[in-house]
């Protein structure tokens, strides 16, 4: 198990809330972290662990760019506090696949041009593998509106949509 050191913000206006002890398990490995129990999962994430992939586009749940999964099953992680997820297994971008071995949704992305300026496709990608875990990639109509909690500012969505089709088409193992 890694041990991180982490700071708590300081906040100009709002009072020192307690401190939690936390064990996040990321992408295989375990993360024993202290830090103020209103930071979110995201910011556990990307400023504690420095696992930058997910991304922060509006903070407020609304665009789909910072979603990992959890046990299996995709959130949105600037909505969700990391003392919420003690000991739960998070997967993020980066545990998906590599340079080597990517994962074949990342492939189809890649093969679809599925992506333009690239800021919400690890939250894209996230949650099309969720959407697939959960059965309901079956149709274009289907995707469109599964996936209809991940905003493209590029508008990328027929690529997008393509390449989560064919993995589902082609029967593809798209678990993790
Ligand atoms: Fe989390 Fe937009 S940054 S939904
Ligand atoms: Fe630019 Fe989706 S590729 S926001």
């Amino acid at each position: 198990m890694k041990h991180v050191e982490t700071t708590t913000r300081p906040s100009v206006d709002t009072p020192e809330l307690p401190s939690v002890d936390v064990t996040l398990r990321v992408n295989g490995e375990s993360y024993r972290l202290r830090f103020d129990s209103r930071v979110t999962l995201l910011d556990a994430l990307r400023d504690h662990l420095g696992l930058t992939g997910a991304k922060k586009g509006c903070d407020q749940g609304a665009c789909g760019a910072c979603t990992v999964l959890v046990d299996g099953r995709r959130i949105v992680s600037c909505l969700a506090l990391a003392a919420q997820y003690d000991d739960c297994e998070i997967t993020t971008i980066e545990g998906l696949g590599d340079d080597d071995h990517p994962h074949p949704m990342q492939e189809a992305f890649a093969r679809h041009d599925a992506f333009q300026c690239g800021y919400c496709t690890p939250g894209q990608i996230m949650s099309a593998v969720s959407l697939q875990a959960e059965g309901r990639a079956g149709t274009d109509e289907d995707i469109r509106e599964f996936m209809s909690g991940n905003i493209c500012r590029c508008g990328a969505y027929p690529n997008i949509c393509a390449a989560i089709r064919e993995v589902a088409g082609e029967g593809n193992d798209a678990s993790l």
